[in-house]
């Protein structure tokens, strides 16, 4: 990642901040679902709901300071030198050479933390995509990948890009390789909607990753890596039933569905309303189905919110098609 950095600071030739002290700017990034059920650390897409805000505006004393996080219940630090977005932000500026800008930031939590639909994802790279902008650099966003990577290091123990990625480029995301940072955009069917229920348990990712298996077995490498084939060619294909039959994960799903309260129930259910395929998002506790349609989305989240209900358990729903866009100054 160090050698990405490094690679960006060659790239870079910004211009000072547009406006000078009191410009600001607001700017959305949006949720995102990683693995896809089968591949782990490699997948990912952007849904348009939820994500979150980043207003960020120049002031006249070089640093960052945090002055508001709203929706977070108290939870993320208001200390620029803790807080993801911030020291991202701040990585970025280092790397540039313009440690003489004074920015002050503004993070309203729009989506649940610890959620497993890349909450801090969204808040980094709307503050990355929002300190860009500002400077009016017009550069490959790309560039503020491993930036938004460290953020994914600090708020998780680990610095995958399957939530980052598709948060700055829209989209369906594979990273073929983190070591060099290979990032490729995936086609995807039109029309394929994303159901989503957030249970209202915590499961942090960084818990969720301790507990998978360190070792595989050649067989199931064989019967996982089949499936992520599969699916990457439904993508292209725009086979909707190669792409359901493909998203399965016999590696990481097994272990992490038993921190979801019953998972394989509301599987079933889903299944049954039509869902295309079902599986946990990024490191859960939330989960995805994909339809065909919207009003099949909406029959799932409803029948597993009734569920979730039934059992306690309070939650969110979200349906939405693939976000292709990415972050957008509001
Ligand atoms: N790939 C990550 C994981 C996504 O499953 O742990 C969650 O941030």
């Amino acid at each position: 990642m160090e050698d990405n950095i490094q690679k960006t600071k060659s790239l870079s030739a910004i211009s000072p901040p547009l406006g000078g002290r009191g410009a600001s700017l607001s700017v959305f990034a949006p949720a995102t679902v990683a693995n896809v059920v089968c591949g782990f650390d490699v997948l990912g897409f952007a849904v348009n709901e939820p994500g979150d805000e980043v207003i960020m505006r120049v002031t006249n004393k070089p640093g960052i300071t945090i002055s508001k996080i709203t929706g977070d219940d108290g939870r993320l630090p208001l200390d620029p030198a803790k807080n993801t977005v911030s020291v991202s932000v701040q990585h970025y500026l280092n790397s540039i050479g313009r440690t003489d800008i004074g920015l002050d930031i503004e993070l309203h939590k729009k989506m649940p933390i610890g959620s497993g639909l890349g909450s801090s994802s969204a808040s980094t790279v709307a503050g990355l995509f929002a300190i860009k902008t500002l400077l009016g650099d017009d550069a490959d966003p790309a560039k503020l990948l491993p930036f938004a990577m460290k953020g994914e290091e600090m708020a998780c123990g680990h610095g995958h890009a399957d939530n980052v990625a598709p948060a700055l480029f829209g989209g369906f995301v594979l990273i073929r390789s983190y070591e060099p940072l290979d990032v490729v955009r995936l086609p995807h069917p039109a029309g394929l909607y994303c159901a989503i229920v957030f249970p209202d348990v915590d499961v942090p990712t960084r818990e969720a990753r301790q507990i998978i298996r360190k070792n595989i077995q050649m067989k199931d490498a064989v019967t996982q890596w089949g499936n992520i084939a599969g699916l990457v060619s439904g993508l292209f294909m725009n086979d909707i039933d190669l792409i359901g039959r493909s998203m399965k994960d016999i590696l990481v799903e097994p272990v992490r569905s038993m921190l979801i309260p019953d998972f394989y129930k509301m599987r079933e259910m889903a299944m049954e309303l039509g869902a295309v395929s079902f599986g946990i998002s990024g490191s859960g506790p939330s989960v995805f189905a994909f339809t065909r349609d919207e009003d099949t989305a909406n029959r799932i989240t409803q029948k597993l919110q009734q569920h979730l209900t039934g059992i306690h358990i309070g939650s969110n729903s979200y349906v939405s098609t693939i976000n292709d866009k990415g972050p957008r100054v509001l």
